[in-house]
């Protein structure tokens, strides 16, 4: 039986957006709310070149990467042809207005991968 751990309510993803999840470690998890709130979870890691897909565009139930436009299915985590990939997805409930995710998947899936890194150069130029 899963563990479910509480992440966030449903009223705190943006209708067409997304919200990200931190991990210990570990690349980020994007949550996604569509039109009709159904509410799904990724590796936030395009499988094309690890873009953010939770920077993207959410529409249907799908999310257009923001680096090189590629689809994305939310539901599965596949890319749509005639691009070829998969991320990673990850078990979601709601209820009760509040969204959940499995705990032994937030502690074991895409840990293969390095978290991005972003915000100001921190070399000396
Ligand atoms: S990294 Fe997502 S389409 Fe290229």
């Amino acid at each position: 039986m899963k563990e479910w751990k509480e992440i966030c309510a449903l009223s705190d993803i943006p209708v067409l957006g997304s919200r990200r999840v931190q991990r210990s470690q570990g690349p980020q998890v994007a949550l996604f709310r569509t039109a009709d709130d159904a509410v799904f979870a990724l590796l936030d890691r395009c499988p094309h070149k690890g873009g953010p897909l939770s920077q993207g565009i959410v529409f249907g139930n799908k999310v257009a990467c923001p680096l090189h436009n590629w689809t994305i299915a939310l539901d599965s985590g596949q890319a749509q042809a005639p691009d070829e990939g998969c991320t990673a997805k990850f078990s979601v409930r709601v209820e009760s207005g509040q969204v959940m995710l499995c705990e032994a998947e937030l502690a074991s899936i895409g840990l293969e991968f390095e978290p991005i890194k972003a915000g100001p150069c921190t070399r000396s130029c």
